[in-house]
């Protein structure tokens, strides 16, 4: 039997393989570490919808008390997050949504604001006129089709910006690029490309330098991620043009989880909100976030030091009850 708060928390990630997505587990177990007798179970899908779904069965199957879930795709993912909340287990979906209202809390970035703001700024920067490709994640995925959709409704207002080309990047830079490779070739007086998260940026940054060297092809992307592999440090050194801040929410994911767990109140839709980091605003948002990274690096160590003291601690505890009995 389990006892006061004694929890397990099942995370079924759809892919662990970026900066983003450890930033997320970071942040969660962070949030986590707050709470002694909470163990984390993760999984990642590598960007594998089956796999998943799979994943997800594993971890009903193994009796943990709250499903957090980053869904691959919606439709395949909706059947078994369902199911999970069907039975009874509360399930906090985090970033990428299911097709369906049976969850318990959804913590995540705006993403139609995201696409919105993107399609506002990009009018902004290209004076009304101009030429964009929007690179897309996989468009069975929630963000992709949201922040598509706020593009197209900002884009709607400015018929001066004229999308010519919509490419499905699948969040991946590799694939990204190899399409924009395609594509762009087609395009020489091309003035901008919105690409939906920072890896596919990164990677539309570098085809553009390998088609059109001479041509300074602007580039947006999404995430603002801090860190030397970060977004963040793109704009900062010039590479691409903008990036539109989507958090990670891994730490308020971890934080409306414990408070489901421990019967607290919590909201059911936790909207994490956007902002466009550029020239005007990086110098500021890197030396922020640069201290931010130094001090939970900071908090780290010291975690460490106090771990080492607990040890030495049991170690004489343990040799004084030997010797003496006390
Ligand atoms: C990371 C990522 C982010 C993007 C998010 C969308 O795996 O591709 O870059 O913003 O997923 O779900």
């Amino acid at each position: 039997e389990k006892q006061g708060d004694d929890y397990v928390i099942g995370f079924s990630q759809c892919t662990g393989d970026d900066e983003w997505r450890r930033a997320m587990l970071d942040g969660m177990q962070r949030e986590l570490a707050f709470h002694n007798n909470t163990k984390l179970i993760f999984k990642d899908a590598h960007a594998n919808s089956a796999v998943q779904v799979k994943h997800i069965e594993e971890l009903l199957q193994s009796g943990i008390q709250l499903l957090i879930v980053s869904p691959n795709e919606s439709d395949p993912l909706t059947p078994v997050i369902e199911k999970a909340f069907h039975k009874g287990i509360p399930v906090v979906v985090v970033d990428r949504r299911t097709s369906s209202p049976y969850y318990t809390a959804y913590v995540g970035g705006d993403n139609y604001q995201v696409g919105k703001t993107v399609g506002e700024y990009a009018n902004t920067l290209l004076g009304g006129n101009g030429k964009m490709i929007e690179i897309t994640g996989l468009p069975r995925s929630s963000p992709a089709s949201d922040r598509h959709r706020g593009l197209v409704d900002a884009l709607a207002t400015r018929p001066g910006i004229q999308r010519v080309a919509t490419l499905n990047g699948q969040w991946e830079k590799d694939i990204a690029k190899n399409e924009l490779r395609k594509a762009l070739p087609n395009f020489p007086d091309l003035d901008l490309i919105f690409a939906q998260n920072e890896v596919m940026a990164m990677g539309a940054r570098e085809v553009c330098n390998e088609i059109f060297p001479e041509r300074k092809i602007r580039v947006i992307g999404v995430d603002g991620l801090p860190g030397q592999f970060g977004d963040i440090q793109m704009v900062y050194d010039g590479h691409i043009t903008a990036t539109a801040l989507y958090p990670t929410g891994g730490e308020e994911a971890a934080r409306v989880a414990m408070n489901i767990l421990q019967k607290q109140p919590y909201q059911k839709e936790n909207l994490l909100q956007t902002a466009i980091i550029d020239s005007s605003n990086v110098r500021m948002i890197k030396m922020q976030t640069d201290k931010m990274i130094s001090q939970q690096n900071d908090i780290e160590r010291q975690q460490a030091r106090i771990d080492e003291q607990l040890e030495i601690y049991h170690t004489q505890r343990g040799l004084l009850y030997v010797m003496t009995g006390l």
